[in-house]
């Protein structure tokens, strides 16, 4: 994959699974990253929906070329009547308001330059909604529509946006995931089994990469065949 002279990433997330293999993957092809997390392990420590935190990484970093989030939670995994309003509104104050305020921040920047790659993190849940998880699958059915948008906003920018929809990966994530529902995503994979971080980051760096030219606003299922349209 080739990227243009000089550009450089963020990879919020970037201290475990996916986030992790990505920073990975493009840091192999030459491309100098920068991780940001809540967790220990990254560069740069980030609350990705507190608005203040990301501001201030926006400012203290400058531009990037490049923005791959993947910071997000699974939140509760019970049936919709057992939720509190408050674990439905972390969910999406993490996974939606966080993508909101990656885009909005980095976004200009790629914009003013006349290049940028932004990769979000949507999920076969926002497709196909998974049954006890009403809150991660709305969430990420949220980021599939923002990406949408934004993708339309930017087409004659050279920023391109797209979003990746992965089926259950093994990554920490799926540590709190209930074994009934991943169980339930396997099964209904055709490849028959869960997806390895490095095969999204292979995704991804292309949607990063030059090679990307003509697609944006569009969502990259990456799932072992398994699809929900
Ligand atoms: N693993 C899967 O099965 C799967 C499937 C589809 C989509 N996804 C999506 O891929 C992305 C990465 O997931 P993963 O599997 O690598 O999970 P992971 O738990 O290994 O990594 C997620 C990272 O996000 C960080 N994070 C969580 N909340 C944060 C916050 N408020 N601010 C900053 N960082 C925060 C965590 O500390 C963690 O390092 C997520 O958006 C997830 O929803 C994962």
């Amino acid at each position: 994959m080739s990227y243009p002279e000089g550009v450089r990433a963020l990879v919020t997330g970037g201290a475990s699974g996916i986030g992790a293999a990505t920073a990975k993957r493009l840091a192999a092809d030459g491309v100098p990253v920068v991780t940001a997390d809540l967790a220990p392990g990254a560069d740069e420590r980030l609350d990705v929906s507190d608005p203040e935190a990301v501001a201030a990484l926006a400012a203290k970093l400058g531009p990037v070329g490049i923005l791959v989030h993947s910071a997000g939670i699974v939140g509760p995994s019970r049936p919709l009547t057992e939720l509190g309003l408050d674990e439905w509104r972390t969910t999406f104050r993490v996974n939606v308001d966080g993508t909101f305020l990656l885009c909005r921040a980095f976004a200009p920047g790629m914009a003013r330059a006349g290049w940028g790659r932004i990769v979000t993190m949507a999920s076969i849940a926002a497709k196909d909604g998974n049954p006890a998880q009403s809150a991660y699958s709305a969430s990420k059915a949220a980021v599939v529509g923002l990406t949408k948008s934004l993708g339309k906003e930017l087409a004659r920018t050279g920023v391109l946006v797209n979003a990746v929809a992965p089926a259950a990966v093994e990554t920490p994530m799926n540590a709190d995931t209930d074994p009934a529902i991943l169980a339930r995503s396997q099964a209904l994979t055709p490849m028959g089994r869960f997806g390895r971080a490095e095969e999204i980051a292979e995704l991804i760096a292309w949607l990063c990469s030059e090679q990307l030219s003509f697609s944006t606003g569009a969502v990259y299922d990456a799932s072992g065949g398994r699809a929900s349209y």
